[in-house]
């Protein structure tokens, strides 16, 4: 499947494997260039690499706790090196589940899940500024795809109307 996304760049927090992996893979196999984090540097390394070499994409692996600021910046620092046009893409997708009861985690532990799961998204899409990037080409791109759609639309309406005054001149159904 062709979803124009070729040489686009997409950023993936947990894409060392499970379904972050898994979304990486997907978006290469379209010709996306990826920025991959997770907190242990040999695993998600060795996934970008991997993922580099079956799929000829670019592909960064970076150590980065997300739930971490000063990793979030570092990470963002890296990207911005690797990819100096800026991102297309974020997936938020770092993450656990949690074994405890409300009653019984203290704050600590949902300070970090908060940190986790909710500020790590924040902060990353502060610091890559996705759509501020480019704007202005953002809303170009838009405006380009909605003027297709419209065309292709009209084209497929005049063809089904010459269809119907093709059925009413012979009398066929
Ligand atoms: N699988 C499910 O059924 C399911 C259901 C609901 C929601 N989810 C959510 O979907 C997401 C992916 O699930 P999954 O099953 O693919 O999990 P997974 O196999 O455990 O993979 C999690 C990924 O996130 C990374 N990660 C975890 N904590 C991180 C942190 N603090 N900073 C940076 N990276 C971190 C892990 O690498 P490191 O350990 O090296 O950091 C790994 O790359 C998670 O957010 C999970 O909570 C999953």
């Amino acid at each position: 499947m062709d979803l124009e996304l070729k040489d686009k760049i997409a950023v993936i927090t947990g894409g060392s494997k499970g379904i972050g992996e898994a979304v990486a893979r997907g978006l290469a196999g379209e010709g996306v260039h990826l920025a991959l984090c997770a907190r242990n540097r040999e695993e998600v390394e060795n996934t970008a690499r991997k993922i580099s070499e079956e799929f000829g994409v670019k592909a960064l692996g970076f150590a980065c706790d997300v739930s971490k600021l000063e990793d979030i910046e570092k990470f963002v620092e890296a990207i911005k090196n690797a990819y100096p046009e800026g991102v297309d893409v974020l997936i938020n997708n770092a993450g656990t589940g949690s074994a405890e009861k409300i009653i019984d985690a203290p704050d600590s532990r949902w300070q970090y899940y908060w940190d986790l799961h909710v500020m790590a998204a924040v902060r990353l899409s502060r610091l890559l500024e996705i759509l501020a990037a480019d704007e202005a080409q953002f809303l170009e791109r838009g405006r380009k795809e909605v003027e297709e759609t419209m065309e292709e639309t009209a084209t497929e309406g005049n063809q089904e109307n010459t269809e119907t005054d093709k059925r009413s001149t012979t009398g066929s159904p």
